[in-house]
């Protein structure tokens, strides 16, 4: 099994490409190149044993092919992790596209990538990330079928990954405080956009009471009436008397410099790697008697939510699959709090026990 660690403790630069995938234990990369068309990309696949990998694909303008390297692999390998702690028979994948979204998109790069995304043979299944749009991955579905994210398909997963993060939190709330209802409790969630209005919404039907904060002033006056939350300003909410943080906005929010602010006794949120460094801010949030909901369990109906267009599964499906997060949470917290060991090393070894539990499964008759 692959050994839990920091992979950004790696200095890439002083190790060959095949010692990184051995380390990590990633199955294959691929190195895309087409002069004509632009594309300079690499596809990861971290482990197929539960499924093919799934995982967006990102375009970026990585300063060299060594930071888009040390990417691929981190994110590909995340992904095995949370597709697996979701209970999906999906493996783990992430493609970056090295170059301007702004300046560098054209069709014949997108179909260019779809081939050699092809030339995987359905090994890997790719989706949106950071800087892909709908009509990008439309270019990329006319040379694969193995893609999802598509328009008028699975849609925007927002919705399902907001109510995995809800349900979540109550999983959390029913540990630390003995109920789950979330009515009374003071939850503060930082960034409003797509998961975090949806989140929103959930917390103001069970009657908690709301902070909110956001970069973009519209939303966040609009999200504060619509579903009468107070405004907190962009710093302050480190500082607020709160029992929830909901961090659904930006990563490393957990940190040596808020974790001494942070008076709440649960943190959970759609943000993708809460913690700045999960060893050291994994221990010290449990040693504080807080219960973090990792990050990449809690906000999984995204991927949930893609699974269910791969496998051709209704949105209600998707929604019922995001609410056994709940016992997912809970499992989670209870398991750290029986083993003393903070919950993302948790959450880590149990993903890691359903591939070798499942990869048995799978031996030949
Ligand atoms: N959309 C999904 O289904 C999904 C799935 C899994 C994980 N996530 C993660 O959840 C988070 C939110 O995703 P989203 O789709 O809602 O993104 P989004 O871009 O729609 O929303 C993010 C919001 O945060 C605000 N924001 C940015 N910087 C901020 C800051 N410094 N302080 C306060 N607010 C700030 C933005 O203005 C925006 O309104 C991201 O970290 C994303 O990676 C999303």
């Amino acid at each position: 099994m692959f050994e839990v660690k920091n992979i950004e403790d790696t200095n890439l630069a002083e190790n060959p490409v095949i010692a990184q995938m051995s380390k990590y234990d990633h199955e294959q990369l691929l190195f895309c190149n087409d002069n004509a068309t632009g594309l300079k990309a690499i596809i990861a696949v971290h482990n197929t044993v539960l499924g093919p990998a799934l995982g967006g694909t990102r375009m970026w303008a990585y300063s060299d092919e060594m930071e888009a390297l040390k990417d691929v692999l981190r994110l590909s390998r995340g992904m095995t992790y949370k597709n697996s702690i979701s209970g999906l028979n999906l493996g783990g994948g992430k493609a970056v596209i090295i170059g301007d979204a702004r300046s560098m998109k054209s069709e014949a790069l997108f179909r260019r990538f779809g081939k050699f995304v092809n030339s995987l043979g359905g090994k890997y299944i790719t989706a949106e990330d950071v800087g892909i749009s709908p009509i990008d991955m439309t270019w990329v579905s006319m040379e694969t079928n193995h893609v999802v994210g598509l328009p008028g398909k699975s849609g925007d997963p927002s919705p399902v990954t907001a109510h995995g993060t809800y349900v979540g939190m109550k999983a959390c709330a029913k540990e630390q405080f003995g109920s789950d209802s979330l009515t009374g409790k003071k939850v503060a969630v930082q960034g409003v956009g797509h998961v975090g209005e949806y989140l929103v919404e959930s917390l103001a039907k069970e009657g908690a009471e709301i902070y909110i904060t956001d970069i973009h002033e519209p939303t966040l006056k609009r999200v504060a009436e619509t579903f009468g939350a107070k405004v907190v300003g962009l710093d302050e909410i480190y500082d607020i008397d709160m029992d929830i943080y909901a961090p659904c906005a930006l990563g490393a929010t957990v940190n040596d410099e808020t974790l001494d602010r942070l008076k709440c006794s649960i943190i959970a949120g759609a943000a993708n790697n809460q913690l700045q460094n999960e060893t050291i801010h994994g221990k010290a949030v449990m040693q504080r008697g807080m219960i973090y909901a990792p990050d990449f369990a809690l906000n999984a109906g995204g991927v949930i939510n893609c699974y269910s267009e791969v496998k051709g599964l209704s949105s209600q499906w998707a929604m019922g699959k995001a609410e056994e997060i709940y016992g997912t949470i809970a499992n989670i917290v209870k398991r750290s709090k029986a083993e003393n060991v903070p919950t993302y090393q948790i959450a880590n070894k149990m993903a890691e026990e359903r591939i070798a539990s499942i990869g048995k499964v799978k031996l030949p008759l």
